[in-house]
């Protein structure tokens, strides 16, 4: 392998894609006893979105996604002359498509009777993915076929490593 497939294929989708990563895995530090998005509202009596998606963890969820990327994209892109607005387009789709993603999957999970916090596969790993992915490809600088492919991998196992850990320190509950 040459370094440049290297970079293609392992560290361009690592770059491009941690302001989604960032986005999803921060609101567990931020949300702790912040109001509930649903407000408690309910729909066909059960909650629309549940406790756990709260609207301090998804703001600054959004927002440190955000930062994240205003920070190490330039860093990456220096030689790539991509004006820093587009950057920071990317980075602000990637986030809050992110934050919309893992939403959707709780209104998803709730509807199906699911309790707040219970594992649905695929859904619970891939949501912010697949939505922040979609947002933000109009844009360009997508990774290629295989660094998608590579990423894909890599956010269904950083899902199980980071929820584990979480769950060993104490910050979640559950190890999922
Ligand atoms: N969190 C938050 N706001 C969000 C997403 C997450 O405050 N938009 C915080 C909450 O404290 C939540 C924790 O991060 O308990 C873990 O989030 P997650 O695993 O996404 O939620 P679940 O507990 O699995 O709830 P659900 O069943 O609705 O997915
Ligand atoms: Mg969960």
């Amino acid at each position: 392998m040459t370094l440049q497939a290297l970079y293609t294929v392992f560290v361009y989708p690592i770059v491009y894609i941690l302001p989604a990563y960032v986005a999803n895995a921060s609101p567990v530090l931020f949300g702790k006893g912040s109001r509930p998005l649903d407000f408690g509202m309910k729909m066909n009596g059960k909650r629309i979105l549940g406790s756990n998606k709260t609207i301090r963890g998804t703001v600054l969820g959004i927002a440190s996604g955000i930062v994240v990327g205003a920070v190490e994209y330039p860093l990456f892109h220096a030689l790539d002359k991509v004006p820093f607005f587009s950057l920071l387009a990317i980075a602000v789709l990637l986030s809050a498509g992110a934050l919309a993603g893992d939403i959707l999957g709780s209104f998803i999970k709730r509807r199906t009777g699911m309790e707040s916090g219970k594992n649905f596969p695929l859904l619970d790993q891939y949501g912010f993915f697949v939505v922040a992915l979609l947002l933000a490809s109009p844009l360009g600088y997508m990774p290629d076929a295989y660094g998608l492919l590579f990423l894909v991998v890599l956010t269904g196992v950083l899902h199980v490593l980071t929820n584990m850990g979480a769950y060993k320190l104490g910050i979640k509950k559950v190890p999922w």
